[in-house]
């Protein structure tokens, strides 16, 4: 089993990227604010929404990517005082590091991306961190936290793949920046959607049922908080940049038809769910339509595991 952690992130060291590694431009150029529109809307010309709703989407996960990091080096910290087959020798120990400091240079590579979108410092002060920490500062086992944090980031990790897709798809030369940023980010989240796969197939079953329902419990908590984070953004977004970036946006309307259904599929069986076992063939439908592929971890896993 260790062998199978292992592998996940035997390869992260090539597969990664720094933020001072991007070919930053100078600025947003006309064709690709056209493309940023017809990614949003289907049609150039609603750049202004477009980059506002990037905007807002972008900050708010850099926020959560910093709470990952937070929460997976709290369960880190933990680690250290618990004995258990799974946390032998330095496996886990640098998958969670790998995992947490990748999530930390994601952050700030969308906190610098949405300044270069927007040429203002966009910064959501009221960003309910400690809040949300707090869910993780109780006595739970590490091993029931690690299960909330990552249950609750396999959602929003879900969705965003879905966005790497279409930017694939849309922009197959890669010859826009906004693509880059996408693909970039997409090197360690394919990792760490393996790794959020083992964490369910391999650290949940060693869980109590009370636990269990505790993990649930504190995933729930997570997500109940991110709702209002994701709300005070909206607000901020709208009121920053001066524009409802949500009126005809078909890529904002993608994202919350997949964000209820990926966290149906994730949190309404006894279990949790993975998203591909799951799919209907209307989330089929609707994901082929916005991103080319009828799945959304699949494609990747098959390919790792080959
Ligand atoms: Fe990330
Ligand atoms: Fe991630």
């Amino acid at each position: 089993m260790l062998e199978k952690l292992n592998a996940i992130n035997s390869h992260a060291h090539v597969n990664t990227f720094h933020p001072n590694s991007l070919s930053w431009p100078e600025q947003v150029t006309q064709d690709e604010q056209d493309y940023l529109s017809r990614f949003c809307f289907g049609v150039t010309g609603e750049h202004d929404k477009a980059i506002a709703y990037i905007a807002k989407e972008l900050a708010q996960l850099a926020e959560i990517e910093k709470h990952v990091t937070a929460v997976l080096t709290i369960a880190l910290s933990e680690l250290q005082g618990f004995v258990h087959p799974l946390n032998q020798d330095y496996v886990l120990h640098n998958a969670l590091s790998c995992f947490g400091a990748e999530e930390l240079n994601h952050a700030n590579t969308f906190f610098r991306y949405v300044r270069h979108l927007t040429n203002i410092d966009f910064r959501l002060a009221q960003n309910l961190f400690e809040e949300r920490v707090a869910v993780y500062q109780q006595p739970d086992s590490p091993f029931v936290k690690l299960v909330a944090m990552h249950a609750s980031a396999y959602v929003g990790e879900s969705v965003i793949t879905a966005f790497e897709y279409r930017a694939r798809d849309m922009d197959p030369d890669e010859s826009h920046f906004f693509t880059e940023v996408l693909i970039r980010h997409a090197l360690d989240e394919h990792r760490h959607v393996e790794f959020d796969h083992f964490v369910f197939d391999e650290i949940l079953p060693t869980l109590s049922d009370a636990e269990k329902a505790r993990a649930r419990e504190m995933a729930m908590e997570t997500e109940r908080l991110n709702g209002l984070l994701a709300g005070a953004f909206e607000q901020y977004a709208i009121n920053t940049l001066g524009t409802d970036y949500r009126i005809g946006n078909n890529a904002w309307d993608v994202q919350m038809k997949l964000t209820a259904r990926f966290r149906d599929i994730v949190f309404s069986g006894s279990d949790i769910g993975k998203v591909d076992n799951a799919l209907t063939d209307e989330d089929r439908a609707l994901l082929t339509s916005f991103s080319g592929i009828p799945t959304v971890h699949a494609q990747y896993l098959e390919q790792a595991s080959a």
